[in-house]
């Protein structure tokens, strides 16, 4: 069976073409091509966009160039890694509760808050940033430093470029910056799969057709070509690739079925209409993913999906770590194909791991054990009444 690695899904940089880039003297590379930032000491430089990579060059080189500008056309919501608690951002949004309550929660109301959230960190609008999306309307950026070199000057917030000049930049409010020795487009990439042959893989505008982003229904026999980590989360790529894999496994040896191809195609209607009602409009949105709600449904799909009621009556300690703590790629080795005896223990102590690097000095007292049976009681207390009162 023929196998290509993930490095083979090839990613193209997007080039942006600037008016006057001829005749333009300095240097313009794209952020693939930016390594470190040895060589800049002493240069000024344009970074163009504001994704993540955009995010992190300027920040880096704004420890050591003479001078950083940063373009956005339309600027961003600039998220902290260290997220509440001091916690990783990953550990707080890759919860099931998360997972719920952003499907109880009205959209508009979710943004809001996670507004309030990122501008008490700083005011967008004050540092020049302030995006006319909503929060959840764009891939997040992350970026913990960049409002530190804005502060400090080294790091200079401006619009979309109008023109380039021999020596600068022209920006579209009308003011220009000179003497810029490189431009860094950190522009975003576009991907494909040109080592395979097939029409139904030809991909346009970053737009492809998998089902559940693994496999195209037109490819014949179903489901005999899986793609595994074409997406792009909001969060970890490693444990839904390998869930994905998980899948595709148990499709192959014939444990699991596809739908028919119409109801595939469906799918993939249904998400992209999805996309669109969600994200604006852009090359940058067509694979996204939130982690927490792709796994279930992977889970689901393939037969390894904990019953979560049945959980609480017969494990409530276990049903507590799955529903509150993060989600974990252990959940999906409870039950079903590729169970493992160690999931119960590696779920229960996920969060012990993630809080291990942070304990370089022992806390006076540790009342965590009893802490979490009070919240498993008043949890338990919380249920009866509900079910109580449901009657
Ligand atoms: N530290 C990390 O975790 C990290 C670091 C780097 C990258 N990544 C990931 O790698 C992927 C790619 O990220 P990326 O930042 O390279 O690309 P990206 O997310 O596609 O962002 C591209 C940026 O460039 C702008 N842009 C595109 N074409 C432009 C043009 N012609 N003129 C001006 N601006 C233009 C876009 O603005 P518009 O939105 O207006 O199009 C956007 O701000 C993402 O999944 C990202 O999360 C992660």
């Amino acid at each position: 069976m023929p196998c290509w690695s993930a490095a083979d899904i090839t990613l193209t940089k997007k080039v942006a073409h600037f008016e006057g880039d001829s005749e333009f003297k300095g240097q313009i590379i794209h952020s693939h091509d930016y390594r470190d930032p040895r060589g800049y000491e002493e240069k000024r430089v344009v970074v163009v966009g504001i994704g993540n990579s955009g995010g992190d060059v300027a920040v880096e080189l704004g420890k050591v160039a003479k001078q950083v500008y940063l373009s956005t056309r339309r600027g961003s919501w600039i998220i902290h890694r260290v997220w509440d608690n001091g916690l990783p951002l990953d550990a707080n949004f890759s919860r099931f509760r998360f997972y719920y309550l952003a499907n109880i929660l009205p959209l508009s109301w979710q943004n809001t808050q996670y507004e309030k959230q990122v501008e008490a960190k700083f005011d967008h609008e004050l540092y020049g940033l302030k995006p006319a999306h909503r929060f959840f309307e764009a891939h997040p950026t992350l970026n913990d430093d960049l409002p530190n070199r804005i502060i400090s000057g080294a790091v200079i917030v401006k619009p979309d470029i109008e023109r380039l000049t021999t020596t600068g930049v022209i920006f579209n409010d009308g003011s220009e910056v000179k003497d810029i020795d490189t431009i860094i487009t950190a522009t975003g990439y576009v991907f494909g799969f040109p080592f395979i042959d097939h029409p139904a893989l030809k991909v346009k505008e970053n737009e492809v057709n998998l089902y559940q982003y693994v496999f195209h229904p037109d490819i014949e026999p179903s489901g005999s070509l899986a793609v595994i980590g074409c997406f792009q989360p909001v969060g970890n790529i490693g444990a839904i690739a390998e869930l994905q894999a998980r899948w595709a496994i148990q499709i192959i040896k014939g444990n699991c079925s596809l739908p028919s191809k119409e109801e595939m195609s469906k799918e993939i209607e249904m998400r992209r209409e999805h996309l669109s009602k969600i994200y604006y409009k852009s090359s940058r949105h067509t694979i996204q993913l939130f982690p927490v709600p792709y796994q279930i449904k992977i889970s689901e799909l393939m037969g390894c999906k904990p019953n979560l009621l049945k959980l609480w009556i017969t494990d409530p300690k276990l049903a507590y770590h799955v529903l509150f703590d993060m989600y974990t790629p252990f959940q999906n080795r409870l039950v079903g194909p590729g169970a493992w005896p160690g999931a119960r223990e590696a779920i229960i102590t996920s969060m012990d791991r993630v809080r291990c690097p942070y304990k370089t000095r022992k806390p006076a007292q540790n009342h965590s054990e009893t802490r979490l049976w009070a919240k498993i009681i008043l949890f338990g207390i919380i249920l009866l009444v509900l079910a109580f009162l449901w009657r």
